[in-house]
C-alpha cells in the first residue's frame, strides 16, 4: 500500500516534544503501531514518557525498556506498549516479546523498529526524531510519515503539535 508524502514538524525544545507527545496520546487508538527512529539520546523515550504520561493524567515512572525490552502500561483508555529493540541481534527473537497481543489489546510503541528488520507491519505511523544544531541545542525534526490509513490523522496531529 503506498503511503502519503512524509511532513516535518520543528520540536524547539523539549516542551514541544512533551505536547506531541500529548497530542500523539490523544490521536492514539488499540492496533495502532508506532515506529520510533533516530540516533541514540534523540529523544525517542521522552516521546514515549509523555504519550504515557499524557494518558495517564500524572507523571508516572516510564524507564526506558533497554534492558527489559518491553514495558507494558495499564492507561485510562489505552494498553499502551512500549518497546526497544536495542539490543536485539536477530529478528527471530521479536517473536517472544508478545506484540500481536500489544496490537490486539491496545497500542505498540516501538523503538529502533529497524532492528525488526521487515518483522513489522508496514500498517504503521514511522516518526523520525533528528539532531537540528542549526535550530539550537535541544530541538529536534521530527518526521511523520504513516501508512494510508493514517493519513487525515497525522495531518490533525501536526496541526495540534503546532498549536
Ligand atoms: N526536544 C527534545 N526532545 C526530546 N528530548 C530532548 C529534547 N531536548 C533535549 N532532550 C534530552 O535528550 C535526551 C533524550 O533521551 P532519550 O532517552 O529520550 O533518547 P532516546 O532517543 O530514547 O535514546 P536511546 O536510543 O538510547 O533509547 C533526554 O536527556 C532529554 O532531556
Ligand atoms: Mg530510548
Amino acid at each position: 500500500m503506498s503511503a502519503a508524502a512524509p511532513m516535518r514538524l520543528l520540536l524547539a525544545d523539549l516542551a514541544a516534544t512533551r505536547r506531541f507527545g500529548g497530542a500523539l496520546a490523544r490521536a492514539l487508538r488499540p492496533g495502532d503501531l508506532v515506529a520510533l527512529s533516530g540516533e541514540l539520546g534523540v529523544g525517542k523515550s521522552e516521546l514515549v514518557r509523555a504519550v504515557v504520561r499524557s494518558l495517564a493524567g500524572a507523571p508516572l515512572e516510564v524507564p526506558s525498556p533497554t534492558f527489559t525490552l518491553v514495558q507494558r502500561y495499564e492507561l485510562p483508555g489505552l494498553v499502551l506498549t512500549h518497546a526497544d529493540l536495542y539490543r536485539i541481534r536477530d529478528p527471530l527473537e521479536l517473536e517472544e516479546l508478545g506484540f500481536e497481543e500489544a496490537l490486539f489489546e491496545g497500542a505498540l510503541l516501538v523503538e529502533w523498529p529497524e532492528r525488526a528488520g521487515s518483522w513489522l507491519s508496514a500498517e504503521r505511523l514511522d516518526l523520525t526524531l533528528a539532531f537540528a544544531p542549526e535550530k539550537g541545542e535541544h530541538a529536534r525534526w521530527l518526521t511523520l510519515q504513516g501508512a494510508l490509513s493514517w493519513g487525515e490523522r497525522i495531518a490533525r496531529l501536526v496541526d495540534e503539535a503546532r498549536l
